[in-house]
C-alpha cells in the first residue's frame, strides 16, 4: 500500500474507531460508575437479584409523581429534613424552599433512610438478593437529613430577583454569575454556561425551576438543587458535571 492510501486507511479507521469509542461510551457512562448497583456494577453496593443498571432509579410505568423527576421509581418524600438555613449564617440571601425537585430524589437514596432495592416498580425477573457492601450509601456518601452542613439546596439562585416574568432580571445578590434561560415544554428553564456557547448542556450548571408558596406567588424561578452541580450518569470523578479544578464547579456560579 502506498503510504498516502495508508494514511488516508488509518484515518478512516481512526474516525471509525472513535465513533465506535463514543457510541460505546454512552452506553457505558452509568454502568462503569457506583451508580450501577445491580450485579455487574464495579462497588461499592451492588445486588446480586438483578442485572438492571436504571431501575434503581427509574421505571417505565408508575413513577412517583410527587416530585418533578424523571420516572422515579423510589418513593419520595418519607423523610423530613433540617435545611441549610436553619444554621442561621448571616450571609445567606436566598430564600429556601421545601426539599423537593431533584434534589429529594437524590435523596431517597443519599438520606439512608430507605434500603437502595426498595424501589416502586420491581423488574418483571424480579428483585430479590443480597447486598456486597450496605444496601444504602455510606461514610461521606451518607449525606444523612440533616442538612446544615451541605451546601444549600432548594435555594433561589442569586438571592432571588429573576423569575419567569423577569427572565433576565437582575439578581439580588450581585456576586453571582447571570444565568441564561430558554423555552422548554412552556416552562422557562434556567442554567449557567460553563462552555462558552450559548447552548444549555450536560455540563453546564442546571437550575431548577420550581414555583413555591411562601416565596413567590406563581412566578416560577431559578432554584439551585443537587442536580445543579451533579450529573448522576456521568463518568467525571464524584459525578460532578464538570471537573472542580481550580473549583470551576464553584466559580461558575460564584463571583469570588
Ligand atoms: C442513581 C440513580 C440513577 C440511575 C441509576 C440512572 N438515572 Fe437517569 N436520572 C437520574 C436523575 C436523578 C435524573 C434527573 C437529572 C436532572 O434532573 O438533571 C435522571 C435523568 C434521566 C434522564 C433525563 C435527563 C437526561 O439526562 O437525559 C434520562 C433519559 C435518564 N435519566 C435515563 C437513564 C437510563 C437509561 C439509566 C440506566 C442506564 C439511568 N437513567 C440510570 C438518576 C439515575
Ligand atoms: C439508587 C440510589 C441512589 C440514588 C437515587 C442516587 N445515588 Fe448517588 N450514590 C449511590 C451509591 C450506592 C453511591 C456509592 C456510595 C459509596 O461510595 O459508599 C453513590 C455515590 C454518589 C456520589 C459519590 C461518588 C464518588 O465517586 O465517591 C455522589 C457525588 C452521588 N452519589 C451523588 C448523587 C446525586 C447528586 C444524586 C441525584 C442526582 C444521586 N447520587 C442519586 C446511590 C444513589
Ligand atoms: C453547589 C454544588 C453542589 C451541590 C448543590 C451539591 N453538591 Fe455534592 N458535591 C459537590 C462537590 C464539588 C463535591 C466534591 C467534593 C470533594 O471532591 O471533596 C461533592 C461531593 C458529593 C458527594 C461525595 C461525598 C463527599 O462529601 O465528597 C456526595 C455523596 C454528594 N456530593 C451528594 C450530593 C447530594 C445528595 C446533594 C443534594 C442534597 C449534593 N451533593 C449537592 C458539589 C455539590
Ligand atoms: C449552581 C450554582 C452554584 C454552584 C455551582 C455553587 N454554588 Fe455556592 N451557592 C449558590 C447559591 C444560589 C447560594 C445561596 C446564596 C445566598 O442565598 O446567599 C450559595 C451559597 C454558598 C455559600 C454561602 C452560604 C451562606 O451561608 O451564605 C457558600 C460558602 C458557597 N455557596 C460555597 C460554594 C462552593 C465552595 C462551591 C463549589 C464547591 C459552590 N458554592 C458552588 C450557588 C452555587
Amino acid at each position: 500500500m502506498k503510504l498516502q492510501k495508508l494514511i488516508k486507511t488509518a484515518g478512516r479507521f481512526a474516525i471509525v474507531a472513535g465513533l465506535l469509542l463514543a457510541g460505546g461510551s454512552a452506553i457505558a457512562a452509568v454502568a462503569t460508575t457506583k451508580h450501577n448497583l445491580g450485579s455487574g456494577g464495579p462497588g461499592p453496593n451492588t445486588f446480586s437479584g438483578t442485572a438492571e443498571i436504571c431501575v434503581f432509579c427509574h421505571t417505565p410505568h408508575g413513577s412517583d409523581i410527587s416530585a418533578s423527576v424523571p420516572l422515579w421509581n423510589r418513593t419520595l418524600g418519607g423523610a423530613t429534613y433540617t435545611t441549610y438555613d436553619s444554621l442561621g449564617t448571616s450571609s445567606l440571601d436566598g430564600a429556601t424552599a421545601p426539599v423537593g425537585s431533584v434534589s429529594i430524589a437524590c435523596l431517597s437514596c443519599h438520606d439512608g433512610t430507605q434500603a437502595m432495592d426498595s424501589v416502586i416498580n420491581a423488574p418483571n425477573t424480579g428483585m430479590t438478593g443480597t447486598w456486597t457492601g450496605a444496601d444504602r450509601p455510606a461514610g461521606n456518601a451518607l449525606i444523612g437529613t440533616d442538612l446544615q452542613d451541605d451546601h444549600p439546596i432548594g435555594i433561589q439562585y442569586g438571592g432571588g430577583g429573576i423569575t419567569v416574568n423577569a427572565k433576565t432580571g437582575t439578581l439580588n445578590d450581585s456576586d453571582f454569575v447571570a444565568p441564561l434561560n430558554a423555552p422548554i415544554n412552556g416552562t422557562t428553564i434556567w442554567w449557567v454556561e460553563t462552555g462558552g456557547n450559548t447552548s444549555r448542556e450536560k455540563t453546564d450548571m442546571q437550575l431548577y425551576t420550581r414555583s413555591v408558596a411562601g416565596i413567590d406567588t406563581g412566578t416560577a424561578q431559578p432554584f439551585v438543587e443537587c442536580a445543579s452541580c451533579h450529573d448522576p450518569h456521568t463518568t467525571n470523578a464524584t459525578f460532578l458535571r464538570i471537573s472542580n479544578a481550580g473549583s470551576a464547579v464553584c466559580l461558575a456560579c460564584h463571583t469570588k
